[in-house]
Protein backbone atom coordinates (compact mmCIF):
# COMPACT_ATOMS: atom_id res chain seq x y z
CA UNK A 1 0.00 0.00 0.00
CA UNK A 2 1.27 3.66 -0.91
CA UNK A 3 -0.25 6.17 0.79
CA UNK A 4 -0.39 8.68 -1.71
CA UNK A 5 -1.73 6.30 -4.51
CA UNK A 6 -4.79 5.40 -1.83
CA UNK A 7 -5.10 9.01 -1.29
CA UNK A 8 -5.21 9.95 -5.22
CA UNK A 9 -8.06 7.38 -5.53
CA UNK A 10 -10.08 8.45 -3.07
CA UNK A 11 -9.08 12.30 -4.78
CA UNK A 12 -10.62 10.82 -8.04
CA UNK A 13 -13.68 9.55 -6.72
CA UNK A 14 -13.00 5.42 -6.87
CA UNK A 15 -13.49 3.42 -4.22
CA UNK A 16 -10.83 2.09 -1.75
CA UNK A 17 -9.78 -1.70 -1.35
CA UNK A 18 -10.02 -2.95 1.77
CA UNK A 19 -6.48 -4.34 2.81
CA UNK A 20 -5.61 0.06 1.49
CA UNK A 21 -8.02 0.95 4.12
CA UNK A 22 -6.60 -1.36 6.56
CA UNK A 23 -3.09 -1.07 6.04
CA UNK A 24 -3.60 2.97 5.88
CA UNK A 25 -4.98 3.17 9.27
CA UNK A 26 -2.40 0.80 10.30
CA UNK A 27 0.34 3.18 9.13
CA UNK A 28 -1.19 6.26 10.51
CA UNK A 29 -1.95 4.36 14.41
CA UNK A 30 1.54 3.21 14.41
CA UNK A 31 2.71 6.70 13.32
CA UNK A 32 4.32 5.61 9.94
CA UNK A 33 1.71 7.42 8.28
CA UNK A 34 2.33 11.23 8.94
CA UNK A 35 -0.98 13.94 9.64
CA UNK A 36 -0.72 15.63 6.42
CA UNK A 37 -1.48 12.09 4.79
CA UNK A 38 -3.81 11.47 6.82
CA UNK A 39 -5.45 14.76 6.44
CA UNK A 40 -5.44 14.49 2.67
CA UNK A 41 -7.24 11.30 2.67
CA UNK A 42 -9.93 12.40 5.38
CA UNK A 43 -10.35 15.74 3.22
CA UNK A 44 -10.43 13.19 0.15
CA UNK A 45 -13.31 11.45 1.51
CA UNK A 46 -14.84 14.51 2.55
CA UNK A 47 -15.46 15.16 -0.63
CA UNK A 48 -15.80 11.84 -2.30
CA UNK A 49 -17.61 10.10 0.05
CA UNK A 50 -17.11 6.44 0.47
CA UNK A 51 -20.16 3.40 -0.12
CA UNK A 52 -20.72 1.17 2.76
CA UNK A 53 -18.56 -1.41 2.22
CA UNK A 54 -15.54 1.16 2.42
CA UNK A 55 -17.37 2.99 5.70
CA UNK A 56 -17.63 -0.60 7.44
CA UNK A 57 -13.90 -1.59 6.36
CA UNK A 58 -12.66 1.92 7.89
CA UNK A 59 -14.90 1.26 11.03
CA UNK A 60 -13.52 -1.95 11.42
CA UNK A 61 -10.04 -1.24 11.05
CA UNK A 62 -10.30 2.03 13.32
CA UNK A 63 -11.81 -0.46 15.82
CA UNK A 64 -9.02 -3.16 15.46
CA UNK A 65 -6.27 -0.12 16.23
CA UNK A 66 -6.78 -1.22 19.82
CA UNK A 67 -7.93 -3.58 22.47
CA UNK A 68 -11.28 -4.81 21.78
CA UNK A 69 -13.76 -6.29 24.44
CA UNK A 70 -15.60 -9.05 24.57
CA UNK A 71 -18.06 -10.43 27.37
CA UNK A 72 -18.54 -14.25 26.40
CA UNK A 73 -17.98 -14.75 30.12
CA UNK A 74 -21.07 -13.31 31.03
CA UNK A 75 -24.34 -14.87 31.48
CA UNK A 76 -26.82 -12.63 30.57
CA UNK A 77 -26.88 -10.41 26.74
CA UNK A 78 -25.06 -7.04 26.04
CA UNK A 79 -26.39 -4.03 24.66
CA UNK A 80 -25.10 0.02 24.56
CA UNK A 81 -27.00 2.99 23.63
CA UNK A 82 -25.16 5.86 22.05
CA UNK A 83 -26.23 9.30 21.79
CA UNK A 84 -24.92 11.71 19.31
CA UNK A 85 -25.12 14.54 21.49
CA UNK A 86 -27.54 16.86 22.51
CA UNK A 87 -28.17 19.99 25.05
CA UNK A 88 -29.98 18.43 28.08
CA UNK A 89 -29.29 14.83 27.12
CA UNK A 90 -28.90 12.88 30.62
CA UNK A 91 -30.86 10.03 29.42
CA UNK A 92 -28.13 8.03 29.26
CA UNK A 93 -27.87 8.18 33.36
CA UNK A 94 -31.76 6.66 33.15
CA UNK A 95 -31.42 4.18 30.18
CA UNK A 96 -28.14 2.32 30.83
CA UNK A 97 -29.05 1.22 34.57
CA UNK A 98 -33.05 0.67 33.13
CA UNK A 99 -31.62 -2.00 30.73
CA UNK A 100 -29.75 -3.48 33.36
CA UNK A 101 -32.64 -3.72 35.74
CA UNK A 102 -33.73 -6.16 32.96
CA UNK A 103 -31.21 -8.43 32.62
CA UNK A 104 -29.18 -6.78 29.88
CA UNK A 105 -25.24 -6.34 31.16
CA UNK A 106 -24.57 -2.71 29.80
CA UNK A 107 -20.76 -1.97 29.01
CA UNK A 108 -20.76 1.95 28.51
CA UNK A 109 -17.89 4.01 27.57
CA UNK A 110 -18.80 7.94 27.45
CA UNK A 111 -16.98 10.94 26.58
CA UNK A 112 -16.71 14.08 27.49
CA UNK A 113 -18.69 16.91 26.52
CA UNK A 114 -16.68 20.16 24.28
CA UNK A 115 -19.19 23.17 23.16
CA UNK A 116 -22.47 22.84 24.16
CA UNK A 117 -23.18 19.44 24.03
CA UNK A 118 -22.91 18.14 26.88
CA UNK A 119 -20.29 14.94 28.27
CA UNK A 120 -21.86 12.20 30.13
CA UNK A 121 -18.75 12.28 31.74
CA UNK A 122 -19.17 15.25 32.97
CA UNK A 123 -22.47 15.02 34.45
CA UNK A 124 -21.78 11.67 36.46
CA UNK A 125 -18.06 13.34 38.01
CA UNK A 126 -20.44 15.88 39.25
CA UNK A 127 -21.65 13.09 42.23
CA UNK A 128 -18.25 13.42 44.53
CA UNK A 129 -16.25 10.89 44.41
CA UNK A 130 -17.48 9.02 41.03
CA UNK A 131 -14.84 7.84 38.84
CA UNK A 132 -15.25 7.71 35.16
CA UNK A 133 -11.19 6.92 34.57
CA UNK A 134 -11.30 3.11 35.22
CA UNK A 135 -8.78 0.56 33.84
CA UNK A 136 -10.79 -2.02 31.26
CA UNK A 137 -9.96 -4.56 34.01
CA UNK A 138 -11.98 -2.91 36.81
CA UNK A 139 -14.41 -1.40 33.63
CA UNK A 140 -15.35 -5.65 33.10
CA UNK A 141 -15.70 -6.17 37.05
CA UNK A 142 -18.10 -3.47 37.42
CA UNK A 143 -19.82 -4.78 34.37
CA UNK A 144 -19.78 -8.11 36.02
CA UNK A 145 -20.86 -7.14 39.35
CA UNK A 146 -23.56 -4.01 38.89
CA UNK A 147 -24.53 -4.89 35.44
CA UNK A 148 -23.83 -1.50 34.30
CA UNK A 149 -20.89 0.78 34.39
CA UNK A 150 -20.84 3.90 32.47
CA UNK A 151 -17.22 4.43 32.27
CA UNK A 152 -14.64 7.25 30.26
CA UNK A 153 -13.18 5.79 27.10
CA UNK A 154 -9.46 4.60 27.68
CA UNK A 155 -6.40 4.80 25.59
CA UNK A 156 -6.63 1.37 24.34
CA UNK A 157 -9.92 1.89 22.51
CA UNK A 158 -10.35 2.89 19.41
CA UNK A 159 -6.63 4.93 19.09
CA UNK A 160 -6.27 5.36 16.03
CA UNK A 161 -10.05 7.33 16.15
CA UNK A 162 -8.63 9.23 18.82
CA UNK A 163 -5.54 10.37 16.74
CA UNK A 164 -7.94 10.82 13.17
CA UNK A 165 -10.89 12.71 15.17
CA UNK A 166 -8.15 15.54 16.69
CA UNK A 167 -6.46 16.02 13.02
CA UNK A 168 -10.07 15.98 11.92
CA UNK A 169 -11.30 18.92 14.33
CA UNK A 170 -8.27 21.52 12.97
CA UNK A 171 -8.80 20.29 9.27
CA UNK A 172 -12.05 21.47 8.55
CA UNK A 173 -13.06 17.47 8.01
CA UNK A 174 -15.70 16.24 10.91
CA UNK A 175 -18.79 16.98 8.90
CA UNK A 176 -18.37 13.52 6.76
CA UNK A 177 -20.87 10.80 7.32
CA UNK A 178 -18.72 8.16 6.62
CA UNK A 179 -15.90 9.27 9.01
CA UNK A 180 -18.68 9.99 11.92
CA UNK A 181 -19.62 6.87 11.64
CA UNK A 182 -16.75 4.71 11.36
CA UNK A 183 -15.29 7.19 14.47
CA UNK A 184 -18.54 6.13 16.25
CA UNK A 185 -18.48 2.80 15.69
CA UNK A 186 -15.39 2.57 15.87
CA UNK A 187 -15.66 2.94 19.85
CA UNK A 188 -18.89 1.09 20.51
CA UNK A 189 -17.38 -1.63 18.14
CA UNK A 190 -14.46 -2.12 20.40
CA UNK A 191 -16.56 -2.33 22.88
CA UNK A 192 -18.17 -5.15 22.51
CA UNK A 193 -21.88 -4.85 23.23
CA UNK A 194 -23.74 -7.38 21.30
CA UNK A 195 -26.49 -4.86 20.79
CA UNK A 196 -26.58 -1.01 19.73
CA UNK A 197 -29.23 1.69 19.47
CA UNK A 198 -28.23 5.03 18.42
CA UNK A 199 -30.11 7.74 19.11
CA UNK A 200 -29.11 10.18 16.83
CA UNK A 201 -30.63 14.08 17.42
CA UNK A 202 -31.62 16.54 14.84
CA UNK A 203 -32.12 19.90 15.78
CA UNK A 204 -30.76 23.52 16.71
CA UNK A 205 -29.19 21.85 19.47
CA UNK A 206 -27.46 18.71 17.83
CA UNK A 207 -24.69 18.33 15.53
CA UNK A 208 -27.07 16.88 12.81
CA UNK A 209 -29.27 20.28 12.27
CA UNK A 210 -31.63 18.36 9.55
CA UNK A 211 -33.71 15.79 9.03
CA UNK A 212 -31.55 13.93 5.61
CA UNK A 213 -28.67 14.25 7.16
CA UNK A 214 -29.61 12.81 11.14
CA UNK A 215 -31.52 10.16 8.88
CA UNK A 216 -28.66 9.05 6.56
CA UNK A 217 -26.24 8.90 9.69
CA UNK A 218 -28.75 6.86 11.49
CA UNK A 219 -29.31 4.37 9.00
CA UNK A 220 -25.18 4.24 7.92
CA UNK A 221 -24.68 3.15 11.56
CA UNK A 222 -27.14 0.52 12.07
CA UNK A 223 -26.14 -0.57 8.61
CA UNK A 224 -22.35 -0.32 9.71
CA UNK A 225 -23.02 -2.22 13.11
CA UNK A 226 -25.00 -5.05 11.29
CA UNK A 227 -22.16 -5.73 9.03
CA UNK A 228 -19.96 -5.80 12.11
CA UNK A 229 -22.33 -8.49 13.36
CA UNK A 230 -24.07 -6.64 15.99
CA UNK A 231 -27.53 -6.29 16.59
CA UNK A 232 -28.76 -2.53 15.51
CA UNK A 233 -31.49 -0.02 15.70
CA UNK A 234 -31.85 3.75 15.71
CA UNK A 235 -33.82 6.22 16.48
CA UNK A 236 -34.29 9.88 15.04
CA UNK A 237 -35.17 12.21 17.55
CA UNK A 238 -35.74 16.00 18.32
CA UNK A 239 -32.60 18.20 19.50
CA UNK A 240 -34.73 21.58 18.73
CA UNK A 241 -35.59 22.56 22.57
CA UNK A 242 -33.48 21.10 24.85
CA UNK A 243 -34.48 17.87 26.48
CA UNK A 244 -35.74 17.90 29.79
CA UNK A 245 -35.33 20.48 32.37
CA UNK A 246 -31.85 20.59 33.75
CA UNK A 247 -28.79 21.28 31.21
CA UNK A 248 -25.80 21.61 33.06
CA UNK A 249 -23.74 18.73 35.17
CA UNK A 250 -25.32 18.13 39.09
CA UNK A 251 -29.11 19.62 37.72
CA UNK A 252 -28.89 17.31 34.75
CA UNK A 253 -28.20 14.07 37.27
CA UNK A 254 -30.83 15.04 39.72
CA UNK A 255 -33.29 15.02 37.09
CA UNK A 256 -32.42 12.06 36.22
CA UNK A 257 -32.02 10.42 39.56
CA UNK A 258 -35.73 12.08 40.40
CA UNK A 259 -36.64 9.91 37.14
CA UNK A 260 -35.52 6.97 38.68
CA UNK A 261 -36.48 7.58 41.92
CA UNK A 262 -40.53 7.16 39.92
CA UNK A 263 -41.02 11.48 40.43
CA UNK A 264 -44.26 12.10 38.31
CA UNK A 265 -43.18 15.42 36.26
CA UNK A 266 -39.30 15.37 36.91
CA UNK A 267 -38.91 14.95 33.59
CA UNK A 268 -41.49 16.10 30.65
CA UNK A 269 -43.53 12.79 29.89
CA UNK A 270 -42.51 12.64 26.46
CA UNK A 271 -38.87 12.69 27.39
CA UNK A 272 -39.70 9.44 29.80
CA UNK A 273 -41.23 7.54 27.56
CA UNK A 274 -38.11 8.17 24.96
CA UNK A 275 -35.86 6.59 27.91
CA UNK A 276 -38.78 3.84 27.89
CA UNK A 277 -38.29 2.96 24.39
CA UNK A 278 -34.30 3.27 24.02
CA UNK A 279 -34.21 1.17 26.64
CA UNK A 280 -37.08 -1.37 25.40
CA UNK A 281 -34.89 -0.96 22.36
CA UNK A 282 -31.72 -2.40 23.84
CA UNK A 283 -33.42 -5.10 25.76
CA UNK A 284 -35.54 -6.40 23.13
CA UNK A 285 -32.43 -6.15 20.49
CA UNK A 286 -30.46 -8.30 23.21
CA UNK A 287 -32.77 -10.74 24.36
CA UNK A 288 -34.54 -11.30 21.31
CA UNK A 289 -37.21 -10.56 22.98
CA UNK A 290 -40.86 -8.59 21.21
CA UNK A 291 -40.77 -4.84 21.66
CA UNK A 292 -44.12 -4.21 23.47
CA UNK A 293 -42.93 -6.88 25.93
CA UNK A 294 -39.22 -4.88 26.45
CA UNK A 295 -41.77 -1.94 26.71
CA UNK A 296 -43.43 -3.45 29.12
CA UNK A 297 -40.64 -4.61 31.16
CA UNK A 298 -39.07 -1.47 31.30
CA UNK A 299 -41.85 0.22 32.41
CA UNK A 300 -42.02 -1.94 35.37
CA UNK A 301 -38.24 -1.69 36.32
CA UNK A 302 -38.78 1.66 36.45
CA UNK A 303 -41.80 1.89 38.65
CA UNK A 304 -40.62 -0.84 40.88
CA UNK A 305 -37.25 1.18 41.68
CA UNK A 306 -34.73 -1.75 40.36
CA UNK A 307 -33.67 0.47 38.26
CA UNK A 308 -32.74 3.19 40.40
CA UNK A 309 -30.98 0.55 42.69
CA UNK A 310 -29.09 -0.23 39.44
CA UNK A 311 -27.94 3.45 39.42
CA UNK A 312 -27.32 2.99 42.77
CA UNK A 313 -24.97 -0.08 42.25
CA UNK A 314 -22.94 1.66 39.50
CA UNK A 315 -22.36 4.67 41.60
CA UNK A 316 -21.31 3.09 44.43
CA UNK A 317 -18.88 0.67 42.54
CA UNK A 318 -17.20 3.81 40.98
CA UNK A 319 -16.97 5.54 44.03
CA UNK A 320 -19.04 7.94 43.78
CA UNK A 321 -21.00 9.08 47.13
CA UNK A 322 -24.75 9.64 46.79
CA UNK A 323 -24.82 11.87 50.17
CA UNK A 324 -22.19 13.85 49.54
CA UNK A 325 -24.22 14.74 45.96
CA UNK A 326 -27.07 15.97 48.17
CA UNK A 327 -25.27 18.19 50.55
CA UNK A 328 -23.58 19.63 46.96
CA UNK A 329 -26.63 20.17 45.60
CA UNK A 330 -27.68 22.20 49.09
CA UNK A 331 -24.31 24.52 48.07
CA UNK A 332 -25.03 28.09 47.87
CA UNK A 333 -24.86 29.27 44.62
CA UNK A 334 -25.38 32.53 42.43
CA UNK A 335 -28.83 32.30 41.12
CA UNK A 336 -30.91 34.17 38.64
CA UNK A 337 -34.86 33.64 37.36
CA UNK A 338 -35.82 35.06 34.00
CA UNK A 339 -39.67 35.65 33.76
CA UNK A 340 -42.36 35.78 31.02
CA UNK A 341 -42.47 39.12 29.52
CA UNK A 342 -45.96 38.36 27.88
CA UNK A 343 -49.18 36.06 28.31
CA UNK A 344 -49.25 33.62 25.59
CA UNK A 345 -47.76 29.82 24.27
CA UNK A 346 -44.30 29.12 24.74
CA UNK A 347 -43.50 28.12 20.90
CA UNK A 348 -39.65 27.50 21.14
CA UNK A 349 -36.91 27.14 23.52
CA UNK A 350 -33.96 27.34 21.17
CA UNK A 351 -31.81 24.51 22.46
CA UNK A 352 -28.53 25.95 20.79
CA UNK A 353 -28.83 29.13 22.21
CA UNK A 354 -29.92 27.51 26.25
CA UNK A 355 -26.74 25.51 25.94
CA UNK A 356 -24.59 28.47 24.69
CA UNK A 357 -26.06 30.07 27.87
CA UNK A 358 -25.26 26.92 30.09
CA UNK A 359 -21.56 26.62 28.47
CA UNK A 360 -21.09 30.49 29.51
CA UNK A 361 -21.82 30.15 33.28
CA UNK A 362 -19.35 27.26 33.29
CA UNK A 363 -21.48 23.88 32.76
CA UNK A 364 -19.22 22.99 29.61
CA UNK A 365 -15.95 23.73 28.13
CA UNK A 366 -14.90 25.69 24.76
CA UNK A 367 -11.05 24.19 25.20
CA UNK A 368 -10.45 20.42 26.15
CA UNK A 369 -8.45 21.63 29.01
CA UNK A 370 -11.43 24.26 30.47
CA UNK A 371 -12.45 23.08 34.08
CA UNK A 372 -16.44 22.42 34.73
CA UNK A 373 -18.12 24.10 37.57
CA UNK A 374 -20.53 21.40 38.47
CA UNK A 375 -23.39 23.33 39.77
CA UNK A 376 -23.66 25.84 36.68
CA UNK A 377 -26.16 25.31 34.73
CA UNK A 378 -29.82 26.08 33.42
CA UNK A 379 -33.31 24.69 34.84
CA UNK A 380 -36.00 25.42 32.72
CA UNK A 381 -39.38 25.88 34.31
CA UNK A 382 -41.57 25.21 31.24
CA UNK A 383 -41.40 23.16 28.08
CA UNK A 384 -42.85 24.39 24.14
CA UNK A 385 -46.41 24.08 24.45
CA UNK A 386 -47.18 25.33 28.22
CA UNK A 387 -49.28 28.34 28.65
CA UNK A 388 -47.24 31.22 30.60
CA UNK A 389 -49.32 34.37 32.08
CA UNK A 390 -46.83 37.26 32.43
CA UNK A 391 -44.40 37.35 35.32
CA UNK A 392 -44.15 33.37 35.21
CA UNK A 393 -41.18 31.91 35.70
CA UNK A 394 -39.43 30.58 32.57
CA UNK A 395 -35.87 29.35 33.81
CA UNK A 396 -33.19 29.47 36.45
CA UNK A 397 -29.71 30.36 35.79
CA UNK A 398 -26.71 29.26 38.17
CA UNK A 399 -23.68 28.76 39.14
CA UNK A 400 -21.03 28.41 41.57
CA UNK A 401 -17.77 30.36 41.41
CA UNK A 402 -18.75 33.98 40.83
CA UNK A 403 -22.04 36.07 40.50
CA UNK A 404 -20.23 37.95 37.23
CA UNK A 405 -21.62 37.47 33.95
CA UNK A 406 -25.35 35.92 35.42
CA UNK A 407 -27.08 39.30 33.93
CA UNK A 408 -25.62 39.18 30.83
CA UNK A 409 -26.24 35.38 30.47
CA UNK A 410 -29.73 35.57 31.63
CA UNK A 411 -30.21 38.41 28.92
CA UNK A 412 -28.99 35.85 26.16
CA UNK A 413 -31.13 33.09 27.51
CA UNK A 414 -34.26 35.57 27.00
CA UNK A 415 -33.36 34.96 23.18
CA UNK A 416 -34.18 31.16 23.70
CA UNK A 417 -37.64 31.53 24.70
CA UNK A 418 -40.47 33.10 21.78
CA UNK A 419 -43.74 33.19 23.09
CA UNK A 420 -46.79 33.12 20.48
CA UNK A 421 -50.20 34.25 20.92
CA UNK A 422 -51.69 30.43 19.78
CA UNK A 423 -50.00 27.47 21.20
CA UNK A 424 -47.72 25.43 18.08
CA UNK A 425 -48.25 22.62 16.39
CA UNK A 426 -47.06 19.57 18.60
CA UNK A 427 -43.74 17.95 16.93
CA UNK A 428 -43.23 14.05 18.33
CA UNK A 429 -39.72 13.97 20.33
CA UNK A 430 -39.28 10.43 18.08
CA UNK A 431 -39.10 11.30 14.12
CA UNK A 432 -37.87 8.28 12.54
CA UNK A 433 -37.06 4.60 13.61
CA UNK A 434 -34.49 2.54 11.67
N1 LIG B 1 -18.78 12.01 17.48
C1 LIG B 1 -17.78 11.12 17.28
O1 LIG B 1 -17.49 10.30 18.13
N2 LIG B 1 -17.12 11.17 16.13
C2 LIG B 1 -17.40 12.05 15.14
O2 LIG B 1 -16.77 12.01 14.10
C3 LIG B 1 -18.44 12.96 15.36
C4 LIG B 1 -19.12 12.92 16.55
Amino acid sequence: MVAKIVIDKKREGHALGSAEIREFIEGYTKGEIPDYQMSALAMAICCRGMNERETADLADAMTHSGVCLDWDGLAVPTADKHSTGGVGDKLSLVIQPLAAACGVAVPSLAGRGLGITGGTVDKLESIPGYKCAQALDRFREIVGAAGVSIAMQTEEIAPADRKLYALRDVTGTVASIPLIVASILSKKLAEGAGALVFDVKCGRGAFMKTREDASALASALVGGAKAAGRKAAALVTGMDAPLGFAVGNANEVREAMRVLGGEKGAMPEEAVGLCVELAALMVSLAKEMPLDDARSLCREKLADGSAKAKFEAMVEAHGGDLGAFESLLGRPTFKFRIQAMKSGYVSEIDAEKVGRVALSLGAGRELPSDRIDPLAGVTLAVQVGDRVATGAPLATLEKSARPDGLETAAAELYKAFRIAPAAPEPVPLILERL
